[in-house]
């Protein structure tokens, strides 16, 4: 019986799981105030947004601007989580580089 009731609420488990999984595929809308805080707080020690905007930036994609920020947050050794690598990458990119 305690069997039969685990399985019966199986659907419900799984139902209440999916939203979790789903989530992140969808592209959720980057945080980009938490982005900016983020950059603010650590990424303005050695070189000001200017860098963002020269003219011979090295920046073209937004896939090599996420690998720059990986970069850096790898070289300052942040440990960043993914969705906080996100955040910045979609912040510098609303703000400065506007690359698809
Ligand atoms: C230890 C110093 C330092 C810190 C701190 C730093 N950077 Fe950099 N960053 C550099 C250097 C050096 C370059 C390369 C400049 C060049 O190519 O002339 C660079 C380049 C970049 C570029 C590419 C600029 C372009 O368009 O050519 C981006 C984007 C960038 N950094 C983002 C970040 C982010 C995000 C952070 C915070 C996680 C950060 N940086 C923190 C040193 C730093």
């Amino acid at each position: 019986m305690r069997q039969l009731s685990t399985l019966k609420a199986l659907p419900l488990i799984v139902a209440a799981c999916i939203p979790v999984y789903i989530a992140p595929g969808l592209g959720h809308a980057a945080d980009l105030k938490a982005g900016q805080a983020l950059h603010n707080a650590h990424c303005l020690k050695c070189h000001d947004s200017e860098l963002y905007t020269r003219p011979d930036r090295h920046i073209a994609t937004l896939d090599s601007l996420r690998q720059q920020v990986q970069r850096c947050d790898t070289n300052l050794g942040l440990t960043w989580f993914e969705d906080e690598i996100e955040n910045v990458t979609q912040y510098l990119n609303a703000t400065y580089y506007k690359v698809e």
